[in-house]
C-alpha cells in the first residue's frame, strides 16, 4: 500500500516563489527513507504537503490512497505527524507533559489512554524525568525529543522527522537511531530530513535526493553516494570512506567501514 503518493505537485509561497517543483513519489507503508539535499533544496516545504501543513499549487498527492485535497489538516494529521525542523515552531505548552499530550486532548483521547501515550512516547524519547520541566528550560537538542514525543503519542502511521540531528550529540544520535528502529518495527512509515550523511547511512536504505525544488534521485544509499552526475547535481559528497575506495579503485558501492573491510579482506 502506497503511504504517501506525490504526483506532479508543485508549490509556491505566497510571495510567489515556486520551492516545489514538479515532484512525483510514492512512499509505501511501513518503509524508511530519508530526504536529503543542500539548503534551500524544498525537502521541508514537499514533507509539510503530506499532511496538509502546506497545500500544493498544482499536482495530486495521496495520502493512504484518499486525496489529501479533500481532507483537512486536521483529519490528516491523524495519519501523517509532521516533527517541526525547529521545535520552537511546534512547542507552547509550558510542561513536557502538557505539550506531548495537548494533541491528544484537542482529540478527546480520555484520560487514561493520554496518560498512557505520554508515558509510552516520554519513556522512547528519553523524557520520562522532565515531564514536569517547561520545554524551554531544556537544551535545544532535548527540546527536539519533545516534539518528537508529541507526534509518536498521536500514534500516527507515518513520522516525519525534518532535522532530528542537527545539534546533537552522540547520545541523541543513539537514541534518534532507536526511536527510528522502533517506530519502524511498529510498522510506522518513516521519512527524515537529514544533513547528516553518517546518519543517514547508516540508519536508511532508500534516500530521496533533492536539488532546486526537485527530486533529482530516489534510490539505495549504495547506488546515491556513487552516482557522481547527481551528487554533483545535488552539491553532495561521497562519504570519506567511499572516497577512499574510489581512489583506490575498490570496488563501486562501498559506503561504510563495514563494507571497506569486507572488500578489503577478499
Ligand atoms: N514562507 C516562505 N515564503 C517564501 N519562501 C519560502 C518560505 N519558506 C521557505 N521558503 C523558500 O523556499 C525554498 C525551499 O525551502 P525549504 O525550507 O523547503 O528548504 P529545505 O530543503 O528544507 O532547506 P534547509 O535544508 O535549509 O532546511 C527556500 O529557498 C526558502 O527560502
Ligand atoms: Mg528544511
Amino acid at each position: 500500500m502506497d503511504a504517501i503518493r506525490f504526483e506532479h505537485v508543485t508549490f509556491a509561497y505566497d510571495n510567489g516563489f515556486v520551492a516545489v517543483e514538479d515532484v512525483s513519489l510514492i512512499i509505501s507503508a511501513g518503509e524508511k527513507v530519508a530526504i536529503i539535499g543542500q539548503n534551500g533544496a524544498g525537502k521541508t516545504t514537499t514533507v509539510k504537503m503530506m499532511n496538509g501543513l502546506l497545500r500544493p499549487k498544482s499536482g495530486k498527492i495521496t495520502v493512504f490512497g484518499e486525496e489529501s485535497a479533500k481532507k483537512t489538516t486536521a483529519t490528516l494529521s491523524k495519519k501523517v505527524g509532521y516533527v517541526f525542523q525547529n521545535p520552537g515552531d511546534q512547542i507552547f505548552n509550558q510542561t513536557v507533559y502538557a505539550e506531548i499530550a495537548y494533541s491528544l486532548k484537542y482529540l478527546k483521547i480520555d484520560k487514561a489512554e493520554i496518560e498512557r501515550r505520554v508515558m509510552m512516547a516520554a519513556q522512547m524519547c528519553h523524557l520520562a524525568d522532565e515531564l514536569l520541566t517547561n520545554p524551554y528550560d531544556l537544551p535545544f537538542s532535548i527540546r527536539k525529543f519533545v516534539t518528537i514525543a508529541s507526534v509518536v503519542a498521536m500514534d500516527v502511521d507515518v513520522v516525519i522527522l525534518d532535522e532530528p540531528t542537527a545539534g546533537q550529540d552522540l547520545l541523541g544520535l543513539l537514541y534518534q537511531k532507536e526511536i527510528i528502529e522502533k517506530l519502524h518495527q511498529m510498522g510506522k512509515t518513516v521519512i527524515t530530513i537529514s544533513h547528516d550523511m553518517e546518519f543517514v547511512i547508516e540508519n536508511f536504505d532508500r534516500i530521496i535526493v533533492m536539488a532546486d525544488k526537485k527530486v533529482v534521485g530516489d534510490a539505495n544509499k549504495r547506488e546515491i553516494f556513487w552516482d557522481f552526475d547527481l551528487l554533483d547535481k545535488a552539491a553532495l559528497k561521497q562519504p570519506v570512506v567511499a572516497q577512499l575506495a574510489n581512489r583506490l579503485d575498490m570496488k563501486r558501492n562501498i559506503i561504510n567501514i563495514v563494507d571497506f573491510v569486507s572488500e578489503y579482506e577478499k
